[in-house]
């Protein structure tokens, strides 16, 4: 088994606040996958940051009227305390706006240009007369060309079929900044990756992918078939990476050519002595991608291709784990709309642990899905607060009202669930490892239902009423000593919980954690069921792990969140 894991999540634009569907789609599955690795001793690198070159980032200043680099720094703060309100645990959000990173591309291209994969191509771009400039990418929208989609943009009919386009092919464009259709084509030159030199070898390295979801597969496969073409990585703007290479002073490399290569230079910035024992090692390394469905083409074949073509022995992905969309109450989650759970609000709604767990429970992993206020609640208040949270509570409260503070003795030989415990627990770790998160939260929630039936089913609370002293009927001592026995099995489940329950509900687990505050007990993953709360043990009865959502709190997030 490989030790060291590298897991990256997609880097977000900073062109808006981050919203469900981002933490959904890959912040919270890397981040489970990255806690769960962690708890099995693996070395991790987890990486992911802003991704703050490109037109989406640019349009989005031009519409509020701020200076790129000002509004870039704006909603990267954002997204950072989003990512600490949500306890997401990269070793670094960085970004790519730095001079590390725009070395390390800048040096990456002079290796494929000394390699003869570059070359330059003189091409007609839309150009917009009345903004005076070409329009690249998002700069320009249409008719796609595919599809019939009516608002494609320039690169990618994004909301529609999904294509990459050339913006001269797209049907009555507009110039996005001013709407201006007064568009001709004018000679511009630019620089070409020739990756139809690459076909080869990428077909060779996808077929010698295993375990990678059908949908990557299968747009990889597309994409060859189709056979590979060359394709522009320089554009006429002058927010991004200057192009290093004379005569292209005025241009800068394109978004994708550079944004992935962030997955290597926030490693060097998060660990500058040893970030090459995940990138550079042959292939002592596992490395996991997470993403949207809108990223795969340019994971799965474009970033690869690079890597191959670069061919300087960077360690390529071996997960890529990418999931569909996730609407909200019917419709698609929209910051102009305002439909939508946005980040900064979700938190002063209700605790990360219950959004990370309702939005894991949901995740759009086969299909696209629909989350809705109501849903939220349905699983917070059934799997959170009534099956975990309750179990918790009860468990503590009934052992101090009749034990005291200390975990009662353990009785051998008694029957315990444990076998169906280990059977859920292997299901759980298959589940991770294979980041199949529905799977994943099915097993855990049987293992919190088994807790449950556990605890009704040998209602140590009927034996210790039984047990007082004062009851009538004799062998008060051995009911006693069998409700005890009972509560100490419960509390190994506590400590079981709050170790299999870490990478879903990270703040839930450190707080069933301290209910043993001078035992040292850690939250690494157990192999097996374990009983590692002695006998004796002194615990604390916590405050609710979790609180009900309400109907009024319901109808007050509905109001707010649900603008179809
Ligand atoms: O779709 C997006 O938000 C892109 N910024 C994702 C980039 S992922 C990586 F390659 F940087
Ligand atoms: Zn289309």
């Amino acid at each position: 088994m490989k030790n060291k894991y590298l897991v990256t999540s997609a880097l977000p634009y900073v062109n808006n606040v981050l919203h469900i569907g981002h933490l959904v789609g890959c912040l919270l599955p890397s981040d489970i996958y990255a806690r769960f690795c962690r708890a099995r001793g693996r070395d991790v690198l987890f990486i992911c940051g802003a991704d703050e070159h490109g037109t989406p980032n640019e349009i989005g200043a031009l519409k509020e009227g701020m200076p790129t680099l000002a509004y870039v720094d704006k909603y990267r703060a954002m997204h950072e305390q989003s990512v600490k309100d949500f306890n997401l645990s990269f070793d670094l959000y960085g970004r790519t706006h730095t001079e590390l990173h725009e070395k390390l591309v800048q040096s990456l291209f002079t290796r494929l240009d000394d390699a003869g994969l570059i070359e330059e191509r003189i091409s007609s771009q839309p150009y917009s007369v009345d903004d005076k400039m070409f329009l690249a990418d998002r700069f320009i929208e249409g008719t796609c060309p595919k599809c019939g989609f009516a608002s494609a943009r320039g690169h990618q009919c994004e909301d529609g079929c999904g294509a990459l386009l050339d913006a001269c092919d797209l049907i009555n464009p507009r110039s996005v900044i001013s709407g201006s259709e007064n568009i001709e084509m004018r000679e511009t030159k630019h620089l070409y990756l020739k990756l139809s030199a690459m076909q080869d070898r990428l077909r060779e390295w996808i077929d010698s992918r295993v375990g990678w979801p059908k949908t990557a597969t299968s747009i990889a496969n597309k994409w060859l078939a189709e056979g590979l073409h060359d394709t522009p990585i320089t554009r006429d703007l002058s927010w991004g990476i200057p192009v290093n290479k004379p005569g292209y002073e005025d241009k800068v490399f394109y978004v994708w050519f550079d944004a992935p290569w962030g997955y290597v230079s926030i490693s060097q910035a998060a660990r500058p002595d040893d970030w090459q024992t995940w990138w550079k090692t042959g292939n002592d390394c596992h490395y996991a991608q997470f993403m949207g469905k809108d990223n795969v083409s340019f994971h799965a074949v474009i970033f690869p291709a690079q890597e191959l073509a670069v061919d300087n022995n960077w360690k390529m992905v071996d997960v890529l784990k990418a999931v569909n969309f996730m609407n909200f109450e019917g419709a698609k989650i929209s910051k102009s709309t305002g439909n939508g759970i946005f980040l900064e609000d979700a938190i002063k709604d209700a605790p990360a642990d219950a959004w990370r767990y309702a939005l894991i429970s949901s995740a759009p992993e086969t299909d696209d899905t629909d989350f809705t206020v109501q849903r939220f609640a349905d699983i917070v208040n059934k799997d959170l607060n009534g099956m975990l949270g309750n179990f918790v509570s009860r468990v503590c409260k009934l052992c101090e009202k009749n034990f005291g503070n200390k975990v009662p003795p353990f009785k051998k030989g008694f029957e315990t669930p444990i076998d169906a415990m280990n059977g859920h627990l292997a299901a759980l770790a298959a589940a991770l490892d294979a980041c199949e998160f529905r799977k994943a939260v099915e097993a855990l929630r049987s293992m919190w239902a088994i807790a449950n039936e556990y605890m009704s089913e040998k209602a140590p609370w009927t034996l210790v009423k039984d047990g007082d002293p004062s009851s009538p009927g004799g062998c008060a001592e051995a009911r006693m000593e069998q409700a005890g026995a009972i509560l100490n099995e419960c509390f190994q489940m506590i400590d079981f919980f709050a170790r299999i329950s870490a990478p879903f509900i990270p703040a839930a687990s450190e707080k069933m954690r301290q209910i043993f505050p001078a035992a040292k007990l850690d939250l690494s993953w157990p192999e097996k069921y374990e009983w590692r709360v002695e006998d004796g043990t002194e615990f604390i009865v916590p405050e609710n792990l979790f609180e009900r959502i309400d109907d009024e709190k319901i109808a007050e997030m509905t109001g707010k969140y649900v603008k179809k």
